[in-house]
């Protein structure tokens, strides 16, 4: 395999909010050698921004709302000398769960995740849905263990929530010794060594490696108890799991579990240190028409995501491009292919949260932004010339609606790119009311309508309104072929419910959930769907 291919490694991290995603994410970018001192989060977050937080809401609020990429070359400390280093791509993803579908659009640009879970609260609503989202696209997930530094659950305990919950077999790589005040470290199962830490917030404190099978030695550095507790604890992992097989965690069947404290610097490297060995380099990506191999000569990929406005001083679009074969290069011409235009790029970029810098290639599994003016929408493909059309993840039936209106009729324009430019970053999904000619917002999360209103104002100087409107689902809708009569039969009974989304597709607006049932009952030959892909 080409070598710039195989040393990439392209994830996410995920969590249910709280968990410590961000944090981890800082220690992973501290370990990388990226930043120096991990800037403390929440406490300071709102004050000095987290190097992976971007926009201005975000500092209001200390959420992240939006996702940003990381990128960072990295070789473990016990690799050969001269041996290249892998190329970490973190994407991030928001935080608040308002924003779930921001973050299963990145999963599909990740060739895996790791799954953050508070080691006090378990596995928690968002955790659930995540892993979801990994199982419908076999993505292979490590789960993180965190807070060990808290009085939490017990390890097993954890173990068999997670089997239960997520509903994937787990193998532990890392133990914890003890947890809470007591908490000592991890003992690293994958690498059978123990690895003491003195716990510190800010910088990178040195490892002591002790090995456990030598006489005394676990004794002389955690105490008798605790080596004993260890060492059983160690011989009843043995026993109940399975031995490890790196090919049952990339075929997504078996889930590796780290134990540690992501704040005090606690079993993260253990865990960076086995991901960059065990995580898969870029794999295939499905389109439409066929499977496209990384390993293919000439380039193609997709966009996942597009950002406004990420610098407030430029006012641009960045359309976020994930590599899937060949090599992307700088200026060539490529095949936008919903417009059968060719698109050349003078000033890609790469990212460091907040910094960006021009590239002149990138391989796959990386990430590239491109230079945006209204091109793009998401899940648009870019090739040498093939028309081929990726698959991403559909938009869910939304659960919250609320007109929107104008508040500044002297600035009409504004708010029309504002809304239509939202809604090709994916922010929220827009429905046109075929009776009255109304827009209506659809979202996840009463904080999108918060973080539209804001956006629109600040980054398109157009001010909106809210009105309220009683719905209970928008479904996407079409009839068996052959029933067309029915189907223009139920939208004229139904014409005030009736609205398009924006490609022009009918949807239907219920608003209760006994009309829904009783339009399917009466209607049998058409298909209300509740996702925008069938
Ligand atoms: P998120 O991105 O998943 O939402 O979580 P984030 O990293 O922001 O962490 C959420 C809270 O959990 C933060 O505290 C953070 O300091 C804390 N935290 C993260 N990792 C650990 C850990 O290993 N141990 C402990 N004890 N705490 C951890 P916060 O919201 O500011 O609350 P506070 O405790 O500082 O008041």
């Amino acid at each position: 395999m080409n070598q710039e291919i195989s040393r990439r490694r392209t994830f996410a991290i995920i969590s249910h909010p709280d968990a410590g995603k961000t944090t981890l994410t800082e220690k992973l970018l501290l370990f990388g050698g990226q930043i120096q001192v991990a800037g403390a989060v929440k406490s300071n977050k709102i004050k000095k921004t987290a190097t992976s937080d971007w926009m201005e809401i975000e500092k209001q609020r200390g959420i992240s709302v939006t996702t940003s990429v990381m990128e960072f070359d990295y070789l473990p400390d016990d690799a050969p000398a001269g041996d290249t280093p892998y190329k970490i791509n973190i994407l991030d993803t928001p935080g608040h769960q308002d924003f779930a579908e921001d973050t299963f659009r990145t999963l599909t640009a990740v060739d895996s995740a790791i799954i953050v879970v508070d080691g006090a609260k378990g596995v928690e609503v968002q955790t659930r849905k995540l892993m979801t989202v990994c199982r419908m696209r076999n993505t292979p997930v490590i789960i993180f263990i965190n807070k060990m530094d808290r009085e939490g659950k017990d390890p097993f305990d954890l173990l068999d929530e997670l089997e239960e919950e997520l509903q994937i077999n787990v193998r532990p790589l890392s133990w914890p010794i003890n947890k809470g005040a007591s908490f000592k470290g991890v003992y690293n199962i994958y690498e059978e060594q123990l690895n003491l830490f003195t716990p510190d917030k800010q910088k990178l404190t040195e490892k002591i490696a002790v090995d456990i099978n030598a006489p005394g030695e676990l004794e002389a550095n955690v105490g008798e108890d605790d080596a004993e507790k260890l060492r059983e604890d160690l011989e009843l992992v043995d026993g109940v799991y399975p031995e490890f097989d790196v090919n049952d965690y990339l075929s997504a069947n078996i889930a590796p579990v780290f134990f540690g404290s992501a704040l005090n610097n606690f079993g993260v490297k253990e865990l960076l240190d086995c991901f960059v060995k065990i995580a898969p380099s870029p794999r295939p990506t499905k389109a439409e028409e066929r499977e496209v191999n990384p390993e293919e000569a000439k380039f193609s990929g997709f966009i996942f995501k597009i950002t406004a406005n990420i610098d407030p001083n430029h006012r641009s679009c960045i359309a976020f491009c994930k590599v899937c074969s060949g090599k992307f290069v700088r200026n060539a011409p490529y095949l936008h292919v919903r417009s059968g235009k060719n698109l050349r790029f003078s000033s890609p970029t790469q990212f460091m949260a907040q910094r960006k810098e021009t590239i002149d290639e990138a391989w796959p599994g990386d990430i590239v932004g491109l230079p945006d003016n209204g091109v793009f929408k998401i899940g648009d493909t870019l090739t040498e010339g093939e028309v081929m059309h990726f698959r991403g993840l559909p938009s869910f039936s939304p659960e919250m609606f609320k007109y929107i209106e104008n508040a500044d009729p002297m600035k009409t324009k504004q708010l029309q790119k504002g809304i239509d430019q939202l809604m090709d970053e994916g922010v929220a999904q827009l429905f046109v009311n075929q009776f009255n000619g109304r827009k209506i917002i659809g979202t996840v999360g009463q904080l999108q309508f918060e973080v539209i209103q804001y956006r629109l104002e600040n980054e398109y100087n157009a001010k909106c309104r809210w009105e309220p409107i009683s719905l209970y689902k928008a479904c996407w809708i079409e009839c068996e072929p052959g029933y067309e009569s029915e189907l223009e039969e139920f939208k004229k009974r139904k014409y005030q419910y009736m609205a398009k989304d924006r490609d022009d597709r009918d949807v239907f607006l219920a608003d209760s959930g006994y009309v829904l049932s009783m339009a399917q009952q009466d209607f049998k030959h058409i298909r209300f769907h509740f996702t925008s892909e069938f």
